[in-house]
């Protein structure tokens, strides 16, 4: 382990992301759930990571794969029990893994007893703590959209009023406003902390302090407020490691959201380098700007340094598989998937591992709507086709880039449904599972398990990766992705091939004869021509 005494553990963490409804089912029913996460915990610890987040495992009709909660302070039965959770935590200590739950304060469930109290009547104590605006049906507040489609206002003609949603209409948007609200909020935090977890994912966090009336969603005038607010009732009590998911995050206000003094967060997931292949939306697909990439992932790292703290991710319950976007999942599969991991691993910040990300898996290509069950993607097929947009382009949007590439299930084997469920998997299987899955992984010494793993080690035995000073090197090559980090003992050099060509290469002097830390070929990293992505670390003491 480097040495860190003064440096909270969560900067020399790697984090795996778990979407339980497709990790592990123990009971048949096609849905993973937590006594699958249980059982696959050596599995993780062999991986070598340090803390597992959880996408959301409280009670929730399901509209929106959890992220609409019912009952924070109870576990869905699809899942288990809250004996089950308090398990895992125990458990994963065992494993040396902390849990940490995704925490959903922006809007709960339309079937949360808060919102069926606020629904009662306008003097009903709990009405305002969500958002309502008087009006007559059929003419909305203002023109808001909801990021799910369709207008952001519905219409309870019980009360005359809309309410405000971001989300689904089952998404109904908490008041910040309300400092009740924010009490119950910190005060179930609380509870969970006493359970023993060990961080909390902040679901789209930069979004509570919205003013609808002036249009504004995220990054509102009172978020910084709210957050150390939040912060100082809860987390600081703790010793925690807490992420904010904010699409509105730039280099700037991350300095707040991450500040050393941990008034806020310990980091937030930002997603400017996640949203540059795409036009206006992310449906409406654009080449990567490679260059482009490369300089907004590298102020990141220079605009934080020593101020705030990144996290490091190309991948989640949300965005399509890596592989398959910014690699090549077919001829090249392994060799890219590793070079992303390459680029990745290699900066300062705590890397987030999204589930099977580590086996190298794909996108998947359903053939028919039908197989689809992500919300986002249903509903923009049916305002697409209704647009007059032609089906298959439709349908290869949703290849691209729709949520349930992250969502087949985990590949353990090469059995029936991949050795995820013994019944019938709520989402099908992505058929690549007969040759890409954990048991072939595990097998092959050369597998992006094996690769992944040795990344992991890599990050605890050379300070380096937790202190080194950033610098990008060949900023204009169209080809190469290389930077070296220096501290005052050591320098280490990360380079990767972006493509699927020979790239010309030249050694940079001092590294000559420096020993190569981890490569994506056989032998030591090479002094000229790059193969098809080619990547590789070389590590020099001072
Ligand atoms: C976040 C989650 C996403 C969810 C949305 C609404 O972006 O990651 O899965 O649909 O918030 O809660
Ligand atoms: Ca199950």
């Amino acid at each position: 382990m480097a040495e860190t005494k003064t440096q909270p553990w969560w900067k020399n963490a790697v984090v795996y992301q778990i979407y339980p409804r497709s990790f592990q089912d123990s009971n048949g029913d096609g849905i993973g759930d937590i006594p699958g996460i249980i059982r696959r915990l050596p599995y993780l610890e062999e991986l070598g990571i340090d803390a597992v987040w959880l996408s959301p495992v409280c009670r929730s009709p399901q509209d929106d794969n959890g992220y609409d909660i019912s009952d924070y302070q109870d576990i869905d039965p699809m899942f288990g029990t809250l004996e089950d959770m308090e398990q895992l935590i125990a458990e994963a200590k065992k494993h040396h893994i902390r849990i940490i739950m995704d925490l959903v304060l922006n809007h709960t469930s339309d079937e949360h007893r808060w919102f069926l109290e606020a629904k009662k009547g306008k003097n009903n104590p709990y009405h305002d703590y969500y958002v309502w605006r008087d009006g007559e049906e059929g003419t909305y507040p203002n023109d808001m959209k909801a990021t799910f489609g369709g207008p952001a206002w519905e219409w309870v003609p019980e009360l005359g009023q809309y309410y405000f949603h971001q989300f689904s209409v089952k998404q109904p948007d908490l008041n910040w406003e309300n400092p009740k609200v924010r009490r119950e909020i910190y005060d179930m935090i609380l509870w969970w902390m006493k359970k023993g977890v060990g961080g909390f994912r902040l679901d789209v966090i930069d979004q509570i302090a919205k003013e609808p009336d002036r249009g504004i969603t995220n990054n509102g005038p009172r978020l910084h407020e709210f957050l150390r607010e939040l912060s100082r009732e809860t987390f600081q009590k703790g010793d925690l490691i807490t992420v904010g998911e904010a699409w509105g995050a730039n280099a700037e206000n991350a300095k707040l959201y991450s500040a050393p003094d941990g008034s806020e967060f310990s980091m937030v997931f930002q997603f400017e380098h996640m949203v540059m292949d795409q036009k206006e939306e992310k449906w409406d697909l654009a080449p990567l700007p490679f260059v482009k990439l490369k300089k907004d992932l590298a102020k990141w790292q220079t605009e934080l340094y020593g101020v705030g703290w990144n996290s490091l991710f190309l991948n989640n319950h949300d965005l399509p598989r890596i592989v398959s976007r910014w690699g090549d999942d077919g001829k090249y599969r392994k060799e890219s998937a590793k070079m992303l991991a390459t680029m990745l691993h290699g900066m300062q910040g705590t890397p987030y591992i999204y589930q099977g990300e580590e086996l190298g898996m794909t996108n998947v290509r359903f053939p028919d709507i039908a197989d689809y069950r992500d919300i986002e993607s249903l509903n923009m097929y049916k305002e697409r086709m209704a647009a007059g947009y032609k089906e298959e382009d439709v349908m290869e949007s949703i290849y691209a880039k729709g949520r349930d590439n992250a969502r087949t299930p985990m590949q353990w084997d090469a059995s029936k449904n991949a050795g995820f469920t013994e019944g019938t998997p709520w989402i099908g299987v992505n058929p690549n599972y007969t040759e890409i899955n954990a048991e072939a992984e595990k097998k092959d010494p050369d597998s992006v398990f094996h690769y992944y793993q040795k990344l992991i080690r890599l990050r605890k035995e050379y300070p380096v990766f937790l202190d080194g000073k950033f610098e990008l090197l060949l900023p204009e090559d169209g080809q190469i992705f290389a930077y070296t980090r220096t501290d005052e003992d050591a320098a280490l050099l990360v380079c990767v091939n972006f493509t699927g060509e020979d790239a010309s290469w030249s050694m940079p002097e001092e590294f000559r004869g420096a020993r190569t830390l981890i490569h994506n070929y056989p032998g030591e990293g090479p002094e000229g021509t790059l193969r098809p992505y080619e990547a590789f670390m070389l590590y020099k003491k001072k």
